[in-house]
């Protein structure tokens, strides 16, 4: 691709014109037919390479340019429901291997002996969207998606269009409250009538089930929903009253007797052999089953045991979906486009001929670092075999037939950023190890960072502003009216000037909504706000351990500023925090220490209303403790006996310090222990810990 800098004024013209059908496919794609082909960064770069051209010849700015098009938000048009247990994701299993390192981690976590017997479930894993449905007393309450996993959209009228779906429970032993949890999909038969009518009525067709389960699922009048085939098959649950069964298998094969669909294959397995054979099965019935499924699930069938196995992040410990392996395709790589990302990550994106790869369209894939583009030796021209599995980014695996003649020349790596032309350099760390990504070091002073970490303030589990997506911000950035997050709160006070109102696809409600979307942010939870932030290395599960440790942003805050210099006793709290790596702190230290970065933040905090995260229950005797365990735990493993803890609201740190409440001591225990005694702390034995935490 020509760089913007070098296009003639005939060329420019000709790919506005380009993207502006692009782009305006793509909408349509992704708003109409909630089917986009694009992920959103492929999406993103288009935009950015049309926004660079028109900067450059603003004469030639089109009267249908995309970027004119804004202030359309569809996905506002359903409420939220908070999910009263978080709906979480699988971990993935690629390998046999895998499969059977599950089951041993498993036993090592629950500290069974490795040959003990681990009974689990194994289904077919369903191609098509999560749904939560909620019943109290028998009675359909509501339904959402599954949203960002905390918070969904409300779909309760469109779900209870489904003819898998009870408005009353059947049959009897129902908790009065209950939660049930599945997928929503399409089956191939009807995905093919369904695309033969859009054809007879002249319109788009869907890409395939899952994408034509979801536009059907979002329509906003369930009589339209109503007409599609949507499915559904119930395979956990959520809140609950009261236990379903004691295994995975009964509290299943229940859902099955109150009126939902379960899917048939479910079959209960003894060993990690048995759950590799059924998977085998079911590979190869896969194409007779009648409806899209993109592996297995395994899960452990006792119930008491997934209790105990808890949850890491977002993923159980008691389940682990085993992916089929992905789909391949050969296909020329056309160009390699650099895109650089919010840290100043030069990332290089595949631009592909666009070939279909397991019922997908497919034009870019991921090149993942400039390593790996010399190790594969990739080269502008090539053709490439791609491999696309599930709804992972398409990779490129090879070049096929490296040795011909006239190949173009190796592909040189840019040592610059291409969009504001600073360094861009490979950092080494304190072991001297080299990073993997060249980064820009222009920080926000490169437009490219700061456009990006304005979309991550505004994106969906940080601030999310509705209204205000990465294409608003591109707007409002490019007309240099937020440069920063701060900005956005005072747009109202501005629109004086401003006038949004009167923009392109902007009116006076749209305005005033977006104004009402903003001022709705004013106050934020602590969490989401540091993760708003962007800092490098603390993504959303550190900005929660962090604002679970310090509760208050402000002590958070007044910490990081006393531990600028990585040494003394703020350093050492925030380093202790579990879960919390050294890289995680010292970039944090070094983010709200960095005076350009400090004016931002305090900026923003004349804006916004920080609020506390809530302390643990403290009705635990536990809670708000700092444990440490130290020598051989006996009845229970040391993840275990931390996880526990943890879900206790108790701290658990590595070392003993004045700030330490209590000392586990196993078989074995040394230093720990004799520290633990010399400072005075309370020391308990295993037993006698499990006893305080009852
Ligand atoms: S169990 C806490 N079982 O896969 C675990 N998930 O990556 C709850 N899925 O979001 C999920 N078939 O949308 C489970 N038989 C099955 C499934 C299944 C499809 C989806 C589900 C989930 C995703 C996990």
């Amino acid at each position: 691709m020509i760089a913007v800098q070098d296009l003639t004024e005939e060329q420019a013209k000709r790919e506005l014109k380009k993207l502006a059908m692009e782009i305006k496919a793509n909408d349509a794609l992704y708003y109409q037919d909630d089917a986009p082909v694009l992920s959103d960064a492929d999406y993103d770069a288009l935009r950015k390479r049309n926004l660079e051209i028109e900067a450059r010849f603003p004469h030639l700015i089109r009267k249908d340019s995309p970027i004119k098009d804004v202030g359309a938000k569809p996905s506002g048009k359903f409420g939220k429901i908070k999910h009263a247990v978080p709906m979480l994701s699988l971990d993935n299993a690629f390998t046999d291997e895998d499969v059977i390192d599950f089951a041993a981690k498993v036993r090592r976590f629950l500290s069974m002996d490795e040959d003990a017997a681990l009974a689990c479930t194994a289904e077919p894993k369903i191609d098509g969207l999560s749904a939560s449905v909620r019943y109290e007393n028998g009675k359909l309450i509501h339904a959402a998606t599954r949203g960002d996993g905390a918070v969904g959209e409300d779909i309760t009228s469109n779900m209870s269009t489904l003819k898998d779906v009870p408005a009353t429970l059947e049959g009897v032993g129902w908790p009065d409250v209950l939660e049930v949890r599945g997928e929503v999909y399409i089956a191939d038969a009807d995905f093919d009538a369904m695309n033969k009518a859009q054809e007879a009525a002249g319109k788009d067709t869907y890409k395939n089930p899952r994408n034509a389960a979801a536009g059907s699922l979002r329509q906003i009048d369930p009589r339209v929903t109503a007409t599609r085939p949507l499915k559904f098959f119930a395979y956990a649950w959520g809140e609950i009253a009261a236990p379903l069964a004691g295994t995975q298998y009964e509290a299943v094969q229940n859902l099955g007797k109150w009126g939902f669909s379960i899917n048939a294959l479910t079959k209960l397995c003894e060993s990690a052999e048995e759950m590799i054979a059924h998977y085998r099965k079911i590979e190869t019935d896969r194409s007779t089953l009648g409806y899209d499924i993109d592996g297995v699930v395994y899960k452990v069938n006792d119930l008491a045991l997934q209790d105990r196995l808890g949850f890491v992040s977002r993923h159980p410990r008691w389940a682990i979906a085993h992916k089929f392996p992905a789909e391949k395709a050969i296909t020329q790589l056309e160009d390699i486009d650099i895109q650089v990302g919010r840290t100043g990550s030069l990332t290089p994106v595949a631009r592909l001929k666009p070939v279909t790869v397991g019922g997908v369209v497919v034009s870019n894939a991921t090149l993942h670092n400039e390593d790996e583009i010399a190790r594969k030796d990739i080269r502008i021209g090539d053709t490439v075999e791609i491999q696309r599995a599930g709804d992972v980014i398409p990779q490129i695996l090879r070049v096929l037939d490296p040795d011909r003649e006239g190949r173009s020349a190796p592909y040189e790596y840019p040592k610059t950023c291409p969009v504001c032309e600073a360094d861009a350099v490979r950092e080494i760390d304190a072991k001297g190890k080299e990073d993997v990504v060249r980064r820009c070091v222009n920080g926000l002073s490169c437009p490219a960072q700061a456009i990006e970490s304005l979309k991550h303030f505004v994106s969906r589990r940080a601030f999310d502003i509705d209204g205000m997506g990465a294409k608003q911000i591109e707007v409002f950035f490019e007309k240099e009216l937020v440069k920063e997050p701060a900005h956005i709160f005072s747009l109202e006070a501005r629109n004086n000037e401003i006038k949004l109102e009167t923009w392109e696809g902007w009116g006076e409600t749209s305005a005033q909504n977006l104004f009402a979307a903003i001022n709705a942010r004013r106050e934020i939870p602590f969490d989401r706000f540091l993760y708003a932030l962007g800092i490098r290395h603390v993504g959303q599960g550190n900005a929660q351990l962090i604002a679970k440790h310090y509760l208050s942003f402000d002590k958070f805050h007044r910490a990081i500023k006393q531990a600028r210099s990585k040494i003394g006793e703020e350093w050492a709290e925030l380093i202790s925090i579990d879960g919390v790596g050294e890289a995680a702190a010292g970039s944090l230290v070094e983010f709200l220490n960095a005076p350009q970065n400090a004016f931002v933040v305090d900026e923003l905090l004349e804006a916004v209303n920080v609020i506390d995260a809530e302390a643990p229950s403290a009705d635990t005797a536990v809670s708000g403790k700092t444990v440490v365990f130290t020598g051989k735990l006996e009845l229970m493993s040391r993840d275990e006996a931390k996880a526990k803890a943890q879900s206790l609201g108790a701290k658990v740190s590595g070392s003993v310090s004045g700030k330490t409440d209590y000392v586990v001591a196993g078989p074995g225990a040394g230093s720990k222990l004799k520290k633990a005694e010399s400072l005075g702390i309370k020391t308990l034995t295993e037993a006698e810990w499990l006893e305080l935490m009852r």
